[in-house]
């Protein structure tokens, strides 16, 4: 990351699988805290099936997209609105590559590869995009106004 990278909003999810363990939890949010991310805003939920159909919409007709609805709205999630220079890219870094037997091998440290157990169990989800990330945080934080937020604190660290 360049030091100068502006600072930038994502949303993660901590998927059904770490959400039932809150030792697991606590481990992601260390693991946050120590690449510097700061929780912006965070609620855990339950999504209904139309609402998880909605969220991963962009991946509907793919063979996965059944069991990735299914998975994700089966219990309770964390979503998250992350902030840190470079957050979108960070947080993917964090997380790890999206099938958990690549990350094993290519990235051993990192949180899929910890915590993950198969493609569709593999716990987290970030933004791709600044597109998506803006759609995601809508979705999951409709109140929350993320430019006025940006704003602010940019403008506090002139
Ligand atoms: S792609 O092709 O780059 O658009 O797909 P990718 O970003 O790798 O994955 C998109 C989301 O689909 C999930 N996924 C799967 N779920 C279950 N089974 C299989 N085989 C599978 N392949 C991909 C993947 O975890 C992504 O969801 P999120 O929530 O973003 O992790």
């Amino acid at each position: 990351m360049s030091v100068s990278a502006p600072l930038q909003l994502t949303l993660a999810l901590i998927k059904p699988d770490i959400s039932a363990a809150p030792m697991l939890v606590r481990a992601v949010f260390a693991r946050l805290s120590a690449a510097e991310f700061r929780v912006v805003r965070s609620r855990r939920l339950t999504l209904s099936r139309p609402s998880a159909e909605a969220l991963y919409a962009e991946h509907a007709g793919r063979f996965f997209h059944n069991r990735l609805v299914t998975f994700v709205s089966s219990g309770p999630l964390w979503a998250l609105v992350l902030a840190r220079p470079d957050a979108i890219a960070a947080w993917r870094r964090l997380m790890g590559p999206t099938k958990v037997y690549r990350a094993v091998y290519s990235h051993p440290e990192s949180l899929r590869a910890v915590y993950g157990l198969t493609d569709t169990r593999n716990g987290l989800h970030g933004s791709d995009s600044p597109q998506s990330a803006a759609r995601e945080i809508e979705f999951f934080f409709p109140e929350f106004d993320a430019e006025g937020w940006l704003d602010r604190e940019r403008a506090a660290q002139e």
